[in-house]
């Protein structure tokens, strides 16, 4: 079983996965942490993030035993990988890896942005979890205070609501709900509200098969 994943910036789509899968005794991939993964390559040799051709090199040849890497999850990564994963060529070096992974096993959760309308079309379940730009910019607030990062509240809402726009708006793979995706607005929801509701969903599709 797949289960794909998409959402915008800080919408709690990591977390969900990663209890999802968790609960279901699946393999989780945060598929956000690939691209952050090559925009630190570029950075750490201080090759600009406008390098098309070495931002797609980096792709094809990224080492991914290193995923979990924490200075991956912070702010600056995120919108740098935002900038490169607008490279069409740096996505398809990426989708291989994505795919194999959801083939795997009993079962696999991956979560990003176009996991149930290209990485995975036929995914079993897809959710789209969603909130409220000023909610997840809160909730991201809080985050980054607990990982030491002092970022302001209106900085944090500002780099979400750049990010939405371009991961929306760019030519390839557009962050979007595929058209047979269950939308989770988790303004009003808690983490563990999300992942019943979440279940709810995977449960109900587990007794259709
Ligand atoms: O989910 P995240 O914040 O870790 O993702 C970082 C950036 O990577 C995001 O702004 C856009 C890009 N991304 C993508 O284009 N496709 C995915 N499947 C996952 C992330």
């Amino acid at each position: 079983m797949i289960i794909a994943i998409d959402g915008p910036a800080a919408s709690g789509k990591g977390t969900l996965g990663k209890r999802l899968a968790d609960h279901l005794g699946f393999a989780h991939l945060d598929t956000g942490l690939l691209y952050r993964a090559v925009a630190a390559v570029l950075m750490a040799r201080g090759t600009p993030l406008t390098d098309r051709d070495a931002a797609a090199l980096a792709a094809r040849t990224l080492d991914v035993s290193h995923l979990d890497a924490p200075d991956l999850r912070g702010a600056r990564m995120g919108e740098a990988a935002s900038v490169i994963s607008a490279y069409q060529p740096v996505r398809d070096a990426l989708l291989d890896f994505q795919r194999q992974f959801g083939g795997q096993g009993p079962g696999a959760v991956l979560d990003g942005r176009d996991i149930g309308t290209v990485v995975c079309p036929d995914a079993d379940v897809k959710l789209f979890i969603t909130a409220t730009p000023e909610e997840r910019a809160r909730r991201r607030h809080l985050e980054l205070l607990r990982r030491g990062e002092d970022v302001a509240y209106e900085t944090i809402l500002a780099d979400i609501r750049r990010r939405d726009e371009r991961d929306m708006t760019r030519a390839t793979a557009p962050l979007r709900a595929a058209d047979d995706a269950v939308t989770l607005d988790t303004t009003d929801l808690d983490a563990d509200a999300a992942f019943q509701a979440a279940l709810a969903v995977v449960e109900e599709k587990r007794r259709k098969t």
